[in-house]
């Protein structure tokens, strides 16, 4: 056959079923269902998407700025690249339905047959997994501004739990849905959080003073809420207050805050109990970050060696403005590789926790890698100075941190404290800043236990010259947050 003839042959067979294919992409047919499954979630009132799409003329009327956006794939917010990781709640467009859509929109959105579209899911606007256990309500609304910049702030629910629980779920109902961009809850079993609400006059703490004992995960608006699988639970100890820090959005119309959470309890402890893997430990408090203005491809790397087999439940990340990329990836004895989760466009705004379709078996000896990459250029969108300054390790939003953290089991729950023991190890050598004189140093002197022992001068803080030796260097110039020259108890914690 002459390749002219074979082109004809096989443009006759494919013609007809691709012409078909096109005729017949509409909205009822194709495109409800996917803008109704990936969209709507978050694109209806009273929720954070800026404008609903509920419908035809919802749809259609924005058709083109839809597409580019689905085509850039900046919407449904999705920042996992595929291939690295399989996460369930997957909130990504196969290319299929990318392809459909563009179709759509060049053929000039056709209806298709009315009757045919389908119905918007139910979306309940009460408690997505039924009746909590345990309701909480901050105590006073929080005013946020029409606009400014982003807001931070944490609330204190003073729940005192009266005995231990193990936590399946955190619900949370935010009051100001549209400027509520995410929410982190953390445990106070002491007392500190209770203390600090309120003292500028306002409900609530601003940033970070005080004692976190303990963490249940975290809100994104849209995510769906979720019980951990199997008999999984978070544990939340006696007199624990919930601290949920909140970051606002302000969106051009003043909001008041006064969010409600729910709590779902497991009747019994879990079988198996969760360990984080952060690396690097403590968000690269050790690496000694810091970052020269202009700098575009700032690289921390670190790894940690699993003792024993695990099982991967969850994957998540945190840093603040400037990082680009974070990466995750498991090297097995074996010589394979794994890739559990790899953010090309981090966003501070949609940091997420991303649960695996299936657990992922990593075996004693593995190494779980971490690379963050940071571009402190005037070029990066997010770089909260211009012209770009230097960054170091810090707590402000504007400061750097990093790691990424994987939450596994022991596979063998005999072996659940071996693996606790060694990440605490890692832990230690991680604020030691790989120098074993301070990690040796620390594991015999808990700088919180020699608090009082070390305060000669009995000032209540300690001094640069009250530290021990090996410690001054590392310690005071990170851990002196008000940079008063002196460590005070809080800090030292
Ligand atoms: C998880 C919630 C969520 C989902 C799901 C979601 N959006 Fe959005 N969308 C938002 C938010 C929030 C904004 C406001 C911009 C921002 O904060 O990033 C937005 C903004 C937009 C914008 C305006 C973008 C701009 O630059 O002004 C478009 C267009 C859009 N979404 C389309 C879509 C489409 C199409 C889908 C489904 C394929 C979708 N969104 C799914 C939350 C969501």
């Amino acid at each position: 056959m002459k390749p002219s003839i074979l082109v004809f042959a096989l443009l006759a067979i494919l013609s007809p079923i691709t012409l078909h294919a096109e005729s017949k992409v509409t909205f009822s047919g194709d495109i409800a269902s996917v803008v109704f499954s990936k969209c709507t979630s978050c694109h209806r009132p009273g929720q954070t998407g800026p404008f609903a799409l509920m419908t035809y003329e919802d749809v259609s009327k924005r058709a083109k700025t839809l597409r580019s956006v689905i085509n850039e794939r900046t919407m449904p917010p999705w920042h996992p690249v595929a291939g690295h990781g399989e996460f369930r709640n997957e909130r990504r467009l196969s290319k299929q339905q990318i392809e459909k859509f563009n179709r759509w929109v060049d053929a000039g959105c056709p209806i298709g047959d009315k009757a045919k579209i389908p119905p918007l899911p139910k979306f309940t606007d009460g408690w997505q997994l039924g009746e909590p256990d345990l309701i909480v309500e901050m105590k006073k609304g929080f005013d946020v501004p029409a606009d400014g910049p982003d807001v931070y702030r944490s609330f204190v629910f003073p729940i005192a739990l009266p005995e231990d629980k193990w936590v399946k779920a955190v619900e949370l109902r935010p009051q100001a849905r549209s400027v509520v961009h995410h929410a982190i809850f953390f445990l106070d079993n002491t007392g500190s959080a209770r203390k600090q609400d309120g003292k500028d006059g306002k409900p609530g703490i601003h940033g970070m003073g005080f004692r976190i004992t303990g963490a249940l995960g975290g809100y994104v608006p849209g995510s769906s809420v979720a019980f951990l699988p199997g008999d999984l639970a978070m544990p939340m100890t006696k007199g624990s207050d919930i601290v949920m820090q909140t970051h606002f959005h302000p969106s051009g119309k003043e909001e008041t805050e006064k969010a409600t959470i729910g709590l779902y309890f497991a009747d019994k402890p879990p079988s198996k109990k969760l360990v984080p893997i952060q690396v690097p430990p403590l968000f690269s408090f050790g690496k000694g970050i810091d970052i020269p203005a202009g700098e575009g491809e700032y690289v921390v790397t670190d790894k940690f060696t699993v003792p024993v087999d695990v099982d991967a439940v969850s994957i998540g990340g945190h840093a603040h403005y400037i990082c680009r990329e974070m990466k995750m990836v498991a090297k097995l004895p074996d010589g394979s590789e794994k890739s559990l989760l790899y953010i090309d466009d981090w966003n501070l705004d949609w940091q997420d926790r991303y649960y695996f379709k299936d657990f992922v078996r990593l075996p004693a000896g593995t190494e779980v890698h971490t690379k963050l990459v940071y571009d402190n250029s005037a070029e990066n969108p997010n770089n909260p100075y211009d012209p770009p300054r230097r960054i170091r390790w810090g707590r402000q939003s504007t400061d750097e941190m990093g790691s990424m953290t994987l939450l596994v089991t022991a596979a063998n729950k005999a072996e659940s404290v071996r693996l606790q023991a060694a990440t605490r190890r890692y832990t230690i050598q991680g604020v030691a800043g790989g120098n074993r004189l301070v990690a040796q140093f620390l594991k015999n002197n808990d700088p919180k236990r020699n608090f009082t022992k070390w305060d000669k001068n009995k000032d209540g803080k300690l001094q640069r010259s009250e530290m021990p030796f090996l410690l001054r260097r590392r310690y005071f110039d990170q851990f002196d947050i008000d940079g008063d020259g002196a460590l005070g108890k809080d800090e030292v914690e």
